[in-house]
């Protein structure tokens, strides 16, 4: 049996693409467990919306606003795709991605897909103070919030539930990698 934990194995060395990509709502902590898993498993860290807002020279706010989301989707689309080639890599996608151009497909085709679930008041709690950066809840109080947050989870289930591994955000640990790793056969 493979030790995952020791210090010259890369526990992404069974996967093939060798990438990681987490995807769930905003909110779900994609970002916050993808920094400190990559920290922890000496991997490389990158953030979806990070790279579109560098290579747009915007915020992803100002992104949806000047261009659309339509826009916003095509270049999140071409920025997921860009990241084919790259190893030993954790992706932290936009809550969204997974719903657009097939990006869930192709996520599954160059990597491991885990998505990290959490419920409507999980993620309210979370994004409650974040609502500025974030176009598609700023204009909505928290009973809103709240009922959008949960309609659009559900919308997307089908998506998020292609995913090779679920994992439920509150159980997640800074540890969590190679055991979440190992579950999976592909
Ligand atoms: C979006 C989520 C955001 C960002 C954009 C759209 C979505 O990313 O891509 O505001 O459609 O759920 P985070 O999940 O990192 O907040």
């Amino acid at each position: 049996m493979t030790d995952l934990n020791a210090s010259n194995v890369s526990p992404l060395a069974t996967l093939p693409g060798a990438n990681i990509f987490l995807i769930g709502f905003m909110g779900s902590g994609k970002s916050h467990w993808g920094k400190i898993w990559a920290s922890v498993n000496q991997l490389t860290f990158i953030d979806l919306d990070e790279m579109i807002e560098n290579k747009e020279g915007k915020s992803i706010a100002s992104i949806f606003e000047t261009h659309g989301e339509d826009y916003f989707r095509r270049k999140e689309a071409e920025a997921l795709r860009s990241c084919e080639g790259l190893q030993n890599t954790i992706v932290a996608c936009g809550g969204g991605t997974p719903c657009f151009y097939e990006n869930m497909q192709w996520m599954n085709d160059h990597g491991l897909t885990i998505y990290i679930a959490s419920t409507a008041e999980e993620i309210l709690q979370r994004v409650l103070n974040e609502k500025e950066k974030r176009p598609l809840l700023k204009k909505l109080n928290e009973q809103e919030l709240l009922l959008f947050i949960d309609q659009k989870v559900k919308e997307r289930a089908a998506f998020y539930e292609m995913a090779k591994v679920t994992v439920m955000s509150g159980l997640l640990e800074d540890d969590s990698l190679p055991a979440i790793i190992s579950t999976t056969t592909i």
